[in-house]
């Protein structure tokens, strides 16, 4: 891509995981980049990383999306330097096991706010930007979750994953004849900080062929988004999965995944 040309993808939860290695991915391909989340010393080292081997601007603002005027200061931080968003990657994003009703509802309320409000917003702020230019690509990671049967990630986590996915096709099918693409993108385990971070050890020791690294879901992820697919299960053992889940009783899929992730579902 010449710099005249050159795009620009605002990344949410790029400080780790599925969401660095989607910076990476946009900035191989020649796009600039915005990166978010909250640690900001994370966000300053990748941006330093990947500037040692390719020109390209990158921006780092840190936000926590889980506080209700993060959106409106990604959106005002863009506007300030007159940076035009062309692709938006909702990728920020984290466990919250534990029983419903023993979880605070503030801590429900952040999750809603980072999972289905944050993810919403940004999409309405940066839309019009995009319509203006008739292009646009947005990425929502959402999950194979909701299509298996998940352990109890405090009742929240699938539903919300429900919405994303359903919230993409929504967005895919109204501005698509305006060269808008919106794809929801379902990993299964997906090696990053994830499972560590929610605290879900027994998970992250599950067996290694279970999983995929954060790389490869991020390339099936752009390329996803940039063929206009509305919506991707990553990886053929994932895909087979949410095929049996559908074709065997619920109780005997719970087993096997309690078998193989050590977790009560
Ligand atoms: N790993 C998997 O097996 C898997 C499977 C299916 C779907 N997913 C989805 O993939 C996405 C990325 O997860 P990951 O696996 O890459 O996990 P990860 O390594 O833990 O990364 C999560 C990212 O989200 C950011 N984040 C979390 N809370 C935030 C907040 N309040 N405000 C701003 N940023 C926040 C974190 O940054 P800071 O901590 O610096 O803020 C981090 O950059 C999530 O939406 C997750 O649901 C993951």
């Amino acid at each position: 891509m010449s710099d005249n040309a050159r795009k620009t993808a605002l990344i949410t939860g790029a400080s780790s995981g599925i969401g660095e290695a989607f910076a990476k991915v946009f900035f191989d391909e020649g796009f600039n980049l915005v990166l978010t989340a909250r640690r900001e010393d994370r966000l300053q080292a990748l941006a330093e990383q990947l500037r040692k081997d390719k020109n390209g601007n990158i921006h780092v603002v840190a936000a926590d999306l889980s506080q209700p005027s993060a959106p409106q200061k990604i959106l005002d931080y863009c506007s300030n330097k007159n940076i035009h968003i062309d692709c938006l990657v909702n990728n920020a994003g984290y466990g919250n096991p534990g029983k419903f009703e023993e979880i605070s509802w503030q801590s429900h309320q952040d999750f809603l706010q980072v999972m289905i409000t944050a993810v919403t917003e940004l999409t309405y702020l940066f839309l019009p930007g995009m319509i203006e230019k008739q292009y646009g690509r947005i990425i929502n990671l959402a999950s194979l979750a909701p299509m298996i049967p998940s352990p109890d990630m405090a009742g929240l986590y699938s539903p919300v994953k429900i919405f994303q996915i359903k919230f993409s096709e929504s967005i895919h099918q109204q501005y698509l004849d305006q060269n808008i693409f919106c794809s929801a993108v379902c990993p299964g385990l997906t090696r990053s900080e994830f499972h560590v971070a929610a605290n879900m050890h027994e998970v992250a020791n599950s067996p290694n062929w279970l999983w995929m690294d954060s790389m490869t879901v991020a390339k099936q992820g752009f390329n996803a988004v940039m063929k206009g697919k509305s919506f991707i299960i990553n990886g053929g053992l994932n895909k087979f999965f949410a095929v049996l889940a559908k074709a065997i009783p619920e109780n005997l899929t719970r087993s096997i995944a309690k078998g193989l992730t050590k977790r009560s579902y």
